[in-house]
């Protein structure tokens, strides 16, 4: 089990609170199973600049990556294989700016890679490479203004339709959602109430 969060707030982050709630059961009822924590914002995920992007094209022309393209792949290569080894995956999500944290967007610009999470052909066009397995994702979602029930000028749910989508990609299509959306008129304490009780069912028979 890897938990992978993408909150920077530390003890006062609700999507955070809200995993670890997840991890707690989760311990309860999978004795057996290491679980691991990677917050995104420790220093450990590598940036995608001009020698990373460089070695993509390289890869998907057939190429092999060298000098700083090779070890800007190879920072690549290893943090999908981070990824990559867990069977069980929980994400904490907050809202930023109506999508996800940037940190999480570079965490998925760098583990998407041809040959690792997709193959790509001409006319049939992609293959998920992670599909087949026996990976499951559960993903905390929060959000404080924008909540399912408000028209758009609360904003626009670009965190989950976007974050889904790139988990389905890869091919993983077992995932579960736990999500936390009190709104500004909203009762936050039952709100969360709602998120921490879904977070222990959903960690039951994960
Ligand atoms: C940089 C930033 C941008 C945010 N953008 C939005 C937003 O677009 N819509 C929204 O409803 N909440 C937004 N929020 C509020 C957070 O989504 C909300 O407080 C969430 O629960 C934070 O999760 P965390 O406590 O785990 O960090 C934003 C918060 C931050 C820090």
């Amino acid at each position: 089990m890897l938990h992978i969060s993408a909150s920077p707030r530390g003890a006062a982050s609700e999507s955070l609170q809200i995993a670890n709630t997840f991890l707690e059961t989760y311990r309860d009822t999978h004795p057996d199973d290491q679980i691991a924590t990677w917050d995104l914002w420790d220093g450990t995920l590598p940036e995608f600049g001009p020698a990373a992007a460089g070695a993509k094209m390289t890869v998907f022309a057939g190429g092999t990556p060298d000098g700083e393209q090779a070890t800007a792949w190879r920072a690549a290569t290893d943090t999908f294989a981070r990824f990559a080894a867990a069977d069980r995956l929980l994400f904490s999500v907050p809202m930023w700016n109506a999508s996800v944290p940037y940190i999480l967007k570079q965490f998925i610009d760098v583990v998407s890679q041809p040959g690792m999470v997709f193959g790509v052909a001409p006319v049939t066009g992609y293959t998920h490479l992670l599909a087949g397995g026996n990976r499951r994702a559960a993903v905390v979602y929060t959000s404080a203004v924008w909540g399912p029930p408000l028209g758009p000028q609360f904003g626009r749910d670009f965190q989950s339709t976007y974050f889904g989508d790139w988990l389905s990609w890869t091919g993983i299509t077992d995932i579960s959602e736990i999500r936390y959306h009190p709104t500004l008129t909203g009762d936050a304490d039952e709100a969360r109430r709602q998120a921490l009780a879904t977070a222990r069912d959903t960690a039951k028979t994960f």
